[in-house]
């Protein structure tokens, strides 16, 4: 049965949005206009160009890396990443096998499953690492746990969830340790700072090899648009020469190398180059979303998405919450629908989800875990308390940790959108607190 908040008497008074009220939705300035046009004016529409060359520039430089390879998108960042530190551990694979095949890669287990998928397509087996409820990003510990059940490994693919750093320091440390490559997934967290030692470094600067997308709903777009980053001058070249169907160096196409269409366009680079001067603009807008969500909804039993403000500064991509235990009402889900129903004093992400809907607000329930999604139910999934899997017993009560179930079932993504204004949010939060009526 689908709920009707326009009779539901707790949402009196409350008025439709006249016009939606996104996520997180491209925001466009102009000068994006004048390179793209640019671009077409001189001919140089393909994959070479002066913007492609400018972005490639400006985001290494912003980040602090040496170089920097422009991609079609963060997934295909990621792909060559992976694939990259595929090769560097484990040698050149024949055409049809993957560089990963027979091997294990740790990885995180709340994020966007592009950030993982690039795993299996180089043959290799995700383990998944539970999620600590500091940054909501890989936990330590559990990473630490997955060296001891698999120490053959040598491989972790680690992202920050929402543009929140995570514990970077201890997860290079163990990485170190146990003579591991890092591939960075800062998809979603380029512009977010992190304390490394007594350094302030950008995300997009902490893996081996990093990855960051300019996909739509990101802090700035292309339209699409993803990049490599690395301080290695040889691997950067690898990278940009796969991207482009691996030439080699013959007059006819040559190949020694499987190749891949992945390389940014001058366009869209031209799109990219004229949002790039306002990557810093966006964060403080994004800031203000999450600062206003905070004092807003601070009477309510919930928190925001935590970050660790000692250690790290958030870009803020995205707001989200997390009910209290307590402050639970009745939400279950299927594998593709979900059943809620009201009590006073409580709500649930399934609820405020389809309130603010209905009045015309996009929000999103929390990415969900990959080791719950049906593709990876086989994978091993590794928490602080050891394998993740098979935890209850019928014959004992309780059941083992489960972070980042946890989150996915109490937490939500609410509209954060930099264009949103202060009128617009106010009414979000009024919807959220009349769904703990
Ligand atoms: C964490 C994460 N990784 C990877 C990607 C993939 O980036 P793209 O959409 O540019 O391929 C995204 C977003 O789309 C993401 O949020």
């Amino acid at each position: 049965m689908l709920h009707d908040f326009t009779i539901d008497l707790r949402f009196s008074g409350i008025k439709k949005f006249d016009s939606k009220v996104w996520l997180s939705s491209p925001t466009m300035h102009g000068d994006e206009q004048r390179w793209v046009d640019e671009a077409i004016q001189t001919n140089w529409v393909s994959t070479v160009g002066e913007n492609i060359n400018e972005v490639e520039k400006q985001i290494a430089e912003y980040v602090g890396v040496k170089h920097a390879v422009a991609l079609s998108a963060g997934t295909a960042a990621l792909h060559l990443a992976i694939k990259l530190a595929g090769e560097k551990l484990y040698g050149q694979a024949r055409p049809n096998v993957g560089t990963l095949q027979g091997h294990r890669v740790f990885c995180s287990d709340v994020t966007f499953d592009a950030s993982i998928n690039p795993v299996a397509y180089e043959d290799g087996e995700a383990v998944f690492i539970d999620t600590e409820a500091d940054t909501w990003n890989m936990d330590p510990v559990a990473l630490e746990r997955a060296f001891e059940i698999y120490p053959e490994t040598k491989f972790i693919v680690v992202a920050h969830l929402y543009g929140t750093p995570g514990k970077m320091a201890e997860i290079k440390d163990i990485a170190d340790a146990h003579g591991a490559l890092i591939v960075e997934d800062a998809a979603e967290s380029l512009g977010a700072k992190y304390k490394l030692g007594d350094r302030w470094v950008e995300t997009g600067s902490l893996g081996d090899y990093s990855c960051i997308s300019f996909n739509g709903n990101k802090i700035i777009t292309g339209s699409s648009g993803g990049m490599f980053l690395t301080d290695c001058k040889e691997d950067a070249d690898k990278v940009r020469k796969w991207s482009t169907q691996s030439r080699e160096v013959a007059p006819w196409y040559q190949h020694e190398e499987i190749g891949y269409n992945y390389r940014m366009s001058n366009i869209i680079a031209g799109c990219l180059r004229g949002q790039i001067p306002y990557l810093d603009e966006h964060i403080q807008q994004k800031k203000m979303i999450y600062e206003r969500y905070r004092e807003g909804l601070k009477d309510l039993p919930v928190s925001m998405n935590p970050f660790d403000e000692e250690r790290s500064v958030s870009n803020f991509w995205m707001s989200c919450l997390l009910i209290d235990v307590d402050a639970m009402a009745p939400h279950v889900r299927g594998e593709m629908d979900e059943l809620w129903t009201t009590e006073p004093g409580k709500s649930s992400p399934g609820e405020i989800l389809a309130a603010i809907a209905a009045f015309g607000a996009e929000g999103r329930p929390i990415w969900k875990p990959m080791h719950m999604q049906p593709i990876y139910k086989t994978n091993a999934f590794i928490t602080t308390e050891g394998n993740g899997r098979g935890k209850s017993n019928a014959y004992i009560s309780g059941s083992g940790v489960d972070v980042g179930a946890d989150i996915f079932r109490r937490g939500l993504c609410l509209p954060s959108d930099n264009k949103m204004t202060a009128e617009q949010q106010d009414r979000v939060i009024e919807i959220i607190h009349r769904c703990f009526q």
